[in-house]
Order: structure tokens, then C-alpha cells, then sequence
């Protein structure tokens, strides 16, 4: 086998049937890793991993505890251990403070916070005999307010210090927990945002583009891997500039 970054690693990355998770899953496969794309979206999950070697589907609602046991207990048993976790999975919902119902609320905290939450727990149960690399999909949102996405700034903001507070738990065990913090990406969760809107963003970014979900890839494999050794509870930012 050719020497990867990611041989002999054993992956999962959740939300990975589409955008960003699509990236990472081809990226860590290139590098030597074995990848479960654990996604609520089986049709796409199950099609792009059918023509994937070393890629594996398993439905996984994020949201729900048994989905996670039932998850990892699959993992082990297939492969005998977890090296590395990423907690990719995320809903937007784009609307304001006082426009947000708190069933909108809910469900982008369900998704975004609180299945994050489950990931880490999970993660670092089932890491601690060995050690790992948790990786935790924050945003520029977690970091500066955002005025059109309530819900979905406060729950990357609470990504942000959940991955600081399981960092210092983790460390004990050599498990790493850092979180990554794109700004607008490609992919397909921003066809809710209007074009001028968009033009808006870019206008704000000093390279002037929207990233590309392999740049945002880039970063992760780098977290994943051995590289990043001494990094753990820290934000790493890939925004073209605009929080510069
Ligand atoms: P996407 O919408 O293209 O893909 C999200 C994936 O997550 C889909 O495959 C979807 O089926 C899956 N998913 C949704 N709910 C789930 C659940 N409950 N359980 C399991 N899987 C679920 O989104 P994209 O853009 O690839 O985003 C990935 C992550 O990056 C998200 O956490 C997002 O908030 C974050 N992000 C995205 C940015 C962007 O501009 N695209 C910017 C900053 C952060």
C-alpha cells in the first residue's frame, strides 16, 4: 500500500452521504483510511459509497443516543476499533432572532449542538483505550454573530466550547477534540440562501470566493492525522480572511 497520512486509521464521518463530509470521506479514503459515512440520508449515503472502496454506509440520525450505540458497536465489531470521529452533520435554518419559532430552535440545537454532543460522548467512550482524533464541525458562525441564523450561530458557538470542555476531559486518554470553523462553502445546504445575499458574503471575504468543500477537507485530514500530535482543544479557521 502507498504510504498515507491516514493508514490503517479507521474513520467515521458523519453527514457524509453530501457537501463537506463528501470532501472529508474522499480525502481520509486517498490517505489509507477505512471511512463510515454515517448520514440520516441512506439514498445518497448508500449510492456515493457503493462506488467508494474502503467506504462504508450506516444510517445514523445524529440526534439519537441508540443511533450512536447501535453505531459504534457496528464499528467495533466490523473493525475492532475508532481512531478518528467527525462530527459533521448540521442543519441551517436562516432566519432572525425574532423570526425564529422555537421549533425551529429545536431542531437546529437537536442536529447541530446536541448531536455533536452525543458524537463527543460516544467518541470518547469508545477511544479511551487507545487514544483518537475528535473532530467537531463548528463555523464562522461559532465565532462572530450572525443576524440571519439564530439558532444555527448559537448552536456553533456552543459546538465551540463543548470541544474545548471535552479536550481537557480527553487529554487524560490522549484523545484530541478540536473544532473547525469554514466559512461559506459550496455545498448544497446554501441553496436556502438568495443570491444577493451570497454576493454579500463574498464581498466581505478578502479572497473574494466561496471555499470548496476539499479546502475545508484539507484542514481536517490535517487534524486527523499524527500531524497535528500536540493540537487539541483549539478552533482552527477557514475563511479566506474574513474574520482577519
Ligand atoms: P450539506 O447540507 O451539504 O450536508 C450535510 C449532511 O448532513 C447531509 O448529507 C445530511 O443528510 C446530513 N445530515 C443532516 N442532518 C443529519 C442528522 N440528523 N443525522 C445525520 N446526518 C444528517 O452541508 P455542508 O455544507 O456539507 O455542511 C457540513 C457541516 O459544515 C455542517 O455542520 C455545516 O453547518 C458546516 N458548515 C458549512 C458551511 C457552508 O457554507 N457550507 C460553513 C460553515 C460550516
Amino acid at each position: 500500500m502507498m504510504a498515507g497520512r491516514l493508514n490503517h486509521k479507521i474513520a467515521v464521518v458523519t453527514g457524509g452521504a453530501m457537501g463537506i463530509g463528501r470532501a472529508i470521506t474522499e480525502r481520509f479514503v486517498k490517505e489509507g483510511a477505512k471511512v463510515v459515512v454515517a448520514d440520516v440520508n441512506e439514498k445518497s449515503g448508500q449510492a456515493f459509497t457503493d462506488k467508494l472502496d474502503n467506504a462504508y454506509f450506516y444510517q445514523l440520525d445524529v440526534s439519537s443516543e441508540s443511533n450512536w450505540r447501535e453505531l459504534f458497536a457496528w464499528v467495533l465489531d466490523k473493525f475492532g476499533k475508532i481512531d478518528v470521529l467527525v462530527n459533521n452533520a448540521g442543519i441551517a435554518i436562516m432566519s432572525d432572532i425574532a423570526h425564529t419559532s422555537l421549533d425551529d430552535w429545536q431542531k437546529v440545537i437537536d442536529v447541530n449542538l446536541t448531536g455533536v454532543f452525543l458524537g463527543t460522548k460516544h467518541g470518547i467512550l469508545n477511544m479511551q483505550a487507545h487514544g483518537g482524533s475528535i473532530i467537531n464541525m463548528s463555523s464562522l458562525a461559532g465565532l462572530v454573530g450572525d443576524p440571519n441564523a439564530a439558532a444555527y450561530t448559537a448552536s456553533k458557538g456552543g459546538v465551540r466550547l463543548l470541544t474545548k470542555s471535552a479536550a481537557t476531559y480527553g487529554a487524560q486518554f490522549n484523545i484530541r477534540v478540536n473544532s473547525v470553523h469554514p466559512g461559506v462553502t459550496e455545498t448544497p445546504i446554501l441553496k436556502g440562501i438568495p443570491q444577493a445575499q451570497k454576493e454579500n458574503i463574498i464581498n466581505q471575504t478578502p479572497l473574494r470566493r466561496m471555499a470548496q468543500p476539499q479546502e475545508i477537507a484539507n484542514m481536517v485530514l490535517y487534524l486527523a492525522s499524527d500531524e497535528s500530535s500536540y493540537s487539541t482543544g483549539s478552533e482552527f479557521i477557514v475563511d479566506g480572511g474574513t474574520t482577519a
